[in-house]
């Protein structure tokens, strides 16, 4: 007896960032942060999930290999397991079905779905599908809160589990049951809004976003004005949202996403995400702006030199133009060696 589901969970791209941890190993953020959720068309992750009582043991094939599971992975896992366990009970499962239940084991098949973007936030798509793939397969999705058992995977992969902006809570509580996502607004609120990604290649980065963030808490003063920042950048991102004020929305990501970048070379040792094209994508931006009269477009950038562009439906073509003429070489890739947008032609 086996039983197979297959789901997909989008790419989550933070508008304010998370960074930084209260604990680690339930992953409780230091503050609040909020994201925009991409269409899971695009990028994002695909799993499937078999279980069966003839496994031996839970396994992971991830992008056609079969790996280890991570100490994180196995809190996930097993927290779901004790979400259904609950669940059952709750819902008077009979004892000998509920003992044939606990003793399956899982089979997790996962693949990020553009492999050549395979460094674009595959940790937060990753981790919620797998955990909308295993809360799918046990029958408790839809009864069970899907972004507190991600955050266990990866920070940041609670936010994934709904579409829209989406704010994550850092919460009160010890036990982190309230350090959860909630959808600000769904995606039609404002389906002029579009982002786009610009893979910016370079060297894989030294220093993972676990290990920057928990750098940064025991080295950087910024840190300590960090959570009231935040709460405060968030609160005009979801005015700026309400009122579908783009100019505003676009001064506060491209100010946390510099921020984030001021707090990482506060760090010792310093750590830089971004290299010499995101700095000329940075200044390309402002520059557009300026053309343009107002904030048009805005960047944001994680833990890594690629670019995220957000700006509204009536500019892309512009943008893609423009683009297109000064970095993209022939086969549409970003031109990362010589960056030919020159300032005087503006
Ligand atoms: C810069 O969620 O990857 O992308 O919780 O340790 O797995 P862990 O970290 P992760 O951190 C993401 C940091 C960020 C900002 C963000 O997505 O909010």
């Amino acid at each position: 007896s086996e039983w197979e589901c297959t789901v997909e969970a989008p790419v989550n791209i933070a508008l304010v960032k998370y960074w930084g941890k209260k604990d680690e190993k339930l992953i409780l953020p230091y503050n609040d942060s909020i994201s925009l959720t991409l269409d899971e068309t695009v990028l994002g992750t695909r799993t499937t999930v078999s279980y069966s009582a003839t496994y031996e043991e839970d396994c992971l094939v991830l992008n056609g290999e079969e790996q280890k599971i991570s100490s994180r992975l196995e809190n996930v896992i097993e927290e779901i397991r004790r979400a259904f366990r609950k669940h059952a009970v709750r819902n008077k499962m009979n004892a000998q079905n509920l003992m044939i239940m606990t003793r399956f084991r899982f089979r997790i098949v996962t693949e990020n779905k553009m492999p050549t973007a395979a460094g674009l936030a595959s940790s937060a798509s990753g981790m919620a599908c797998i955990t909308f793939a295993l809360c799918t397969a046990l029958g408790i999705a839809e009864s069970v809160d899907m972004s507190r058992l991600a955050r266990l995977g990866s920070g940041s992969a609670c936010r994934s589990i709904y579409g829209g902006l989406v704010q994550w809570e850092a919460g009160k509580e010890e036990d982190g049951s309230d350090s959860v996502a909630k959808q600000i607004y769904p995606a039609h609120a404002w389906p002029e809004l579009r982002v786009l990604v610009l893979v910016v290649n370079g060297e894989k980065k030294k220093i993972g976003s676990t290990k920057g963030m928990q750098m940064s808490i025991e080295t950087s003063d910024f840190m300590i004005s960090r959570p009231k920042q935040c709460k405060d950048r968030i609160q005009e991102v979801c005015w700026a949202f309400q009122a579908k004020h783009f100019p505003a929305l676009g001064e506060v990501i491209m100010k946390d996403s510099n921020t984030l970048h001021a707090i990482c070379r506060d760090t010792l040792p310093p750590v830089n995400y971004l290299n010499e094209t995101s700095e000329v994508l940075i200044e390309f931006v402002h520059d557009l702006n300026s053309i343009i009269g107002e904030v048009s477009v805005a960047y944001t950038f994680d833990a890594g030199p690629n670019c995220f562009l957000v700006f509204q439906e009536k500019h892309e073509h512009l943008l893609k133009w423009i683009l297109s003429q000064t970095f993209l070489d022939s086969n549409g890739l970003l031109n990362t060696d010589k960056p030919k947008f020159d300032n005087d032609e503006n």
